[in-house]
């Protein structure tokens, strides 16, 4: 281990490693860097765009404000953890019909705010969703869609979740 690096333990979509980081790297660094895993973006840097959105323990947190070191022992889940092209994540699909998609720069981070929103709200209202994502910022559009996304995937994750139950 290099000198004055810690050591961290950390989960990432499902995988477990052990990589020494700087004291000072923040999660997004360590995501990018380390992992390679840039599906989660820097767009700034005051805190601010939301493009840097994962889940750690399961709560929608901007990366770029957590240390790597503070993520010791936690789950992550990145853009690349939920889902694929042949078995999208409920708010991916919903995002592809609703035409909630806007650039490749905001919507992994507006993705993973969503995701992180449905957790905690899994009905919420369009003033919930238009609060609750109020911290990821696309600097080119309106919201419409991207609420109606929101919406349509709340649906899609309630009928997958009856869908268990009924199993
Ligand atoms: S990079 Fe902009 S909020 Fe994290
Ligand atoms: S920042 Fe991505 S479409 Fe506006």
């Amino acid at each position: 281990m290099r000198e004055g690096w810690e050591p961290l333990k950390i989960t990432v979509n499902g995988v477990q490693h052990a990589l020494s980081v700087e004291p000072r790297a923040l999660l997004s660094e360590y995501l990018r860097e380390e992992l390679g895993l840039t599906g989660t973006h820097v767009g700034c840097d005051t805190s601010q765009c939301g493009a840097c959105t994962v889940l750690l323990d399961g709560k929608a947190v901007k990366s770029c404000t957590v240390l790597a070191v503070q993520a010791e022992g936690s789950e992550v889940t990145t853009v690349e953890g939920i889902g694929s092209v042949d078995d999208l994540h409920a708010v991916q699909a919903a995002f592809w019909d609703r035409h909630g998609l806007q650039c490749g720069f905001c919507t992994p981070g507006v993705m993973m705010a969503a995701i992180g929103l449905l957790q905690e709200r899994p009905h919420p209202t369009e003033e919930e969703i238009r609060a609750g994502l109020d911290g990821v910022i696309c600097r080119c559009t309106g919201y419409q869609n991207i609420v109606r996304a929101v919406q349509d995937a709340a649906g899609r994750l309630a009928a997958e979740q009856d869908r268990a139950v009924g199993d």
